[in-house]
């Protein structure tokens, strides 16, 4: 019998949020933000989609292996399309944790039944049948997913959602694949999951809900499912993930906390004061910023511009503020470091971060922190940050590494970049290449040796901090071609007190993720599905 007032959070940032186009984390990036996602008090993390490829079977079996025996840890899930491979392949990875699941998933809308499955109705009943009774097989935590459940016939899903019970499914979670629900709609088709399919009113069965963006409904839909019975919420950090992304964690929590007469004191596990932390790491380890006036984690989502709002909160923050920036984390220290900081103190303020490094990266992460301190007074937790997640970045599949970087430019000639990288046999290869700009004649040139037919679709550089001698935080955006000639999108940062060369570092890492990719024929999240 589950607590009937506790919302568990599910969280599928390394899955569904690993789907957002180039944010593909490597292994110890993965690891990083599991680690921290049970610091948060996640219930459930979903760690992958086991069968997508060695790389993700891997990463879910490690997280299973790690994270999932920490004490109080949480449930750890992989995803599982409705096949026997899928499925051995999920419990092969998760079978290591303490609290493993299988969460598997089959269509059920007629749109997805006919055009993508071509299979008929009753089909897709024995599908359910069949699959979620083999994942129970191996899994006593089994939870199923009617796909593109917000346009299915509710009737239908009612009749699949009572099978899957019957098999053994004790969590139903109710995709809105496509974001096209509207709030009511949804609440009205969770309602009807509730009264009429057997176990969850008796509290066997959970019921979760997982909403898609696309209309900026993800949020309001998943709290009008919560208010109609659901009791699991599927949402990643900063909402990341497919096309406009999923619910983001922060949001529905904060709702939840900061609204409880409203939500009939309805509660989490989450540790508040870790929100801002966790979607900082995800930010900068996916590459995917963070917009401003994003609620709860955005920069200014607790910042006070007009006069008139600023003398009412010298007044009584209470005029303007309905949550205090300290409860979901913002700093109230930003403690610098600087050359004097020892090892002590620089691992110390890791951890506070939210960084459990091994003392091998602790190690290397320390002697580029003293590098830095030659060329920087002062080192924030930005500089801290900027410099942790080149260093994963460089931990990725290198096929190629930086060796040396020569660029000259001017306002009279045409930009010139030499090259020099060093490939996986430790084989030098040197090259140069010109450029309509010199930043354009470091990926030229960069192209040129290895190969690579990328072109570059988008590209950030940030100064850190403040200052003449800020880091440049470099992302970048690449566009590669696989060998059936289907365009794929790669991301690559890198952070330099020489913005030429966090480009060219941030280039390089792009491509070499585009080469492993491609080398490795790993479908894309869009080819799996
Ligand atoms: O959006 C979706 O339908 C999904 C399922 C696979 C759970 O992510
Ligand atoms: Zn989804």
């Amino acid at each position: 019998m589950f607590d009937p007032n506790r919302v568990l959070i599910f969280d599928t940032t390394l899955r569904d949020g690993e789907q957002s186009p180039g944010a593909t984390l490597n292994l110890a990036e993965k690891l990083e933000v599991a680690r921290q996602l049970a610091r948060l008090g996640v219930d459930i993390i979903e760690a992958g989609f086991a069968i997508a490829s060695p790389g993700d079977f891997e990463a879910v079996t490690r997280i299973a292996q790690e994270v999932g025996q920490l004490e109080n840890a949480p449930v750890i899930a992989s995803l599982a399309r409705c096949a026997k491979k899928d499925i051995d392949h999920a419990w092969g990875a998760v079978q290591w944790a303490r609290r493993p699941r299988i969460h598997t998933f089959l269509a059920t809308s007629d749109i997805h039944l006919q055009y993508k499955l071509k299979i008929s109705r009753s089909d897709c009943i024995k599908q359910v049948g069949e699959f979620v009774a083999y994942a129970k097989s191996l899994c006593d935590d089994v939870e199923f997913s009617p796909e593109d459940a917000g346009r299915s016939d509710p009737e239908f899903l009612w009749e699949v959602l009572t099978v899957a019970v019957q098999a053994g499914a004790t969590t139903l979670n109710i995709p809105d694949t496509v974001g096209y629900c509207m709030p009511q709609e949804y609440g009205r088709l969770i309602e009807g999951i509730v009264q009429n399919v057997p176990g969850i009113k008796e509290g066997k069965v959970i019921v979760s809900v997982h909403c898609h963006n696309d209309l900026g409904l993800a949020t309001a839909n998943t709290l009008a499912g919560i208010m109609a019975g659901a009791r699991q919420a599927e949402v990643t950090i900063n909402g990341i993930g497919e096309r406009a992304g999923n619910t983001a964690l922060e949001e529905v929590v904060m709702a939840l906390k900061t609204r409880p007469q409203f939500f009939g004191n309805l509660y989490t596990n989450i540790d508040t004061t870790q929100l801002v932390r966790t979607s900082k790491m995800v930010s900068s380890l996916t590459s995917i910023p963070v917009q401003p006036n994003k609620a709860i984690v955005g920069a200014n989502a607790f910042a006070h511009e007009a006069g008139i709002h600023q003398d009412g909160m010298l007044k009584n923050p209470l005029t303007y503020e309905i949550m205090r920036p300290e409860a979901v984390g913002w700093n109230s220290t930003n403690l610098v470091l600087g050359k004097h900081s020892g090892r002590h103190a620089f691992a110390d303020r890791l951890r506070q971060m939210g960084y459990e490094l091994s003392r091998e990266e602790l190690d290397k992460a320390f002697e580029r922190f003293k590098l830095l301190c030659d060329k920087k007074k002062v080192v924030s937790d930005a500089d801290i940050e900027a410099l942790l997640t080149d260093q994963f970045e460089s931990l990725g599949n290198d096929i190629f590494k930086l060796d040396e970087l020569h660029v000259t430019t001017g306002t009279r000639n045409t930009p010139v970049a030499s090259v020099r990288l060093i490939d996986e046999n430790g084989d030098a290869h040197e090259d140069a290449a010109l450029g309509n700009g010199p930043v354009n004649a470091v990926c030229n040139c960069i192209n040129r040796i290895t190969g690579a037919d990328a072109k570059l679709v988008e590209f950030h550089v940030h100064a850190v901090t403040e200052g003449i001698d800020a880091i440049a935080n470099v992302t970048i955006r690449v566009e590669m071609q696989d060998a059936e000639g289907r365009k794929h999108i790669f991301s690559g940062r890198s952070a330099d007190t020489d913005t030429l060369v966090a480009s060219g570092k941030a280039y390089l890492a792009a491509v070499n993720r585009g080469l492993a990719r491609i080398r490795a024929r790993k479908p894309t999240p869009i080819e799996r599905m």
